[in-house]
């Protein structure tokens, strides 16, 4: 089609009308596009490819590493270290960050990112992704942990690329959030959509229900009565989906609203949840704020908190707002009768 816009394009005239993406933030993100394009690649390739399995390693989390998570953290360092557009990077995968060699120059951005997340469907074959985030290096010296640890509403870009049926990049710089399908004919991001806007009100919950025993109080009132349906205090049905890979059921939430809920449990209590707040949780409630939805730990906001390490870990609710709005009602009322 003669009228297609690629993501050059169309981070080209985000440059030249309101001056968002200064050209090595364009360049950045053009990169991070890049190495996704490589990683579905070598998704695609599956068994033909010798990319499933484990690679009997752990990263710092202690979590087994597959073979995929360690090319996709690999080719996104490749990818982004020469261009002179970062200072650093950090991933899921590393346990310190990653300070771009001397041989380079050094530019402006520090990037951090999931490179594949969901790998425990890498080998059965369901949706998987990378997730990123871009904040600016504070003045200084010599780049740090410490330059890191800003609060997701710092973040100067942020998204994800999920390989599934599709290959699709979603994107925020901060003026909402446009969706990129990958061309392979033509090898570049095409632009889908723009305005994204995630409806306000949903029938539609993800959660792992597995857990449902190790819950907290709030998060059992919020999901039974949503089981209860049009005989409970909601008046109507929901619908249950849970992908186990939050790039694919966020972009559903992005694509038809739905309220997705990773809250802390009692299975390890002293963690504040499973996800990770830098390189998960900050970059997708930016894309979900900037669609008109929210996004809480139960207490604040999650772009609000203040980081203190890299891999920490955090509770998450997001979607649909009038849904998150309910769920920190009722963090609110559990924390007032304790
Ligand atoms: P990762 O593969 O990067 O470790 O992340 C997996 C995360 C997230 O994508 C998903 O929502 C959640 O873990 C699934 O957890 P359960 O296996 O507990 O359902
Ligand atoms: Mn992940
Ligand atoms: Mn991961």
């Amino acid at each position: 089609m003669a009228n297609h816009v690629s993501l050059t394009r169309y981070l080209v005239e985000q440059q030249r009308v309101d001056g968002s993406i200064p050209s090595q933030l364009r360049l950045l993100i053009e990169v991070v596009a890049r190495a996704c394009k490589s990683i579905s690649h070598a998704v695609n390739k599956g068994a033909l490819g010798g990319v499933l399995g484990t690679a009997e390693s752990e990263n710092v989390q202690g979590e087994i590493q597959k073979k995929l998570d360690i090319i996709a953290n690999e080719v996104l360092i490749e990818a982004n270290e020469w261009g002179g557009h970062l200072a650093a990077m950090a991933s899921e995968e590393m346990e310190d960050i990653y300070v771009v060699p001397n041989r380079y120059p050094q530019g402006e951005y520090l990037l951090l990112f999931d490179p594949l997340d969901g790998s425990s469907n890498i080998d059965v074959n369901v949706s998987i992704g990378t997730i990123f985030s871009v904040l600016r290096k504070p003045e200084g010296a010599a780049v740090t942990e410490g330059d890191f640890l800003q609060s997701g509403g710092q973040q100067v870009a942020a998204g994800y690329c999920v390989y599934g049926p599709q290959t699709t990049l979603v994107l925020t710089v901060g003026h909402g959030v446009a969706m990129f399908t990958l061309d392979r004919e033509q090898g570049s991001f095409v632009l889908t959509q723009e305005h994204v806007k995630v409806p306000e009100d949903t029938q539609e919950f993800a959660i792992n229900m597995s857990n449902m025993r190790h819950w907290d109080e709030p998060t059992r009132r919020y999901i039974d009565e949503c089981l209860q349906g049009t005989d409970g205090p909601r008046g109507k049905n929901f619908n249950m989906r849970w992908i186990a890979s939050m790039v694919a059921d966020v972009h559903r939430i992005l694509t038809r609203g739905g309220v997705f809920m990773y809250p802390w449990d009692k299975r390890e209590p002293n963690k504040p949840g499973k996800l990770r707040l830098m390189y998960e949780a900050n970059p997708m409630s930016w894309l979900i704020e900037q669609a008109g939805g929210a996004s809480t730990n139960g207490h604040e906001r999650i772009l609000d908190i203040a980081p203190t390490q890299l891999h920490q870990r955090v509770s998450v609710v997001l979607g649909s707002k009038n849904e998150v709005e309910r769920f920190q009602h009722y963090c609110a009322q559990a924390d007032k009768a304790s």
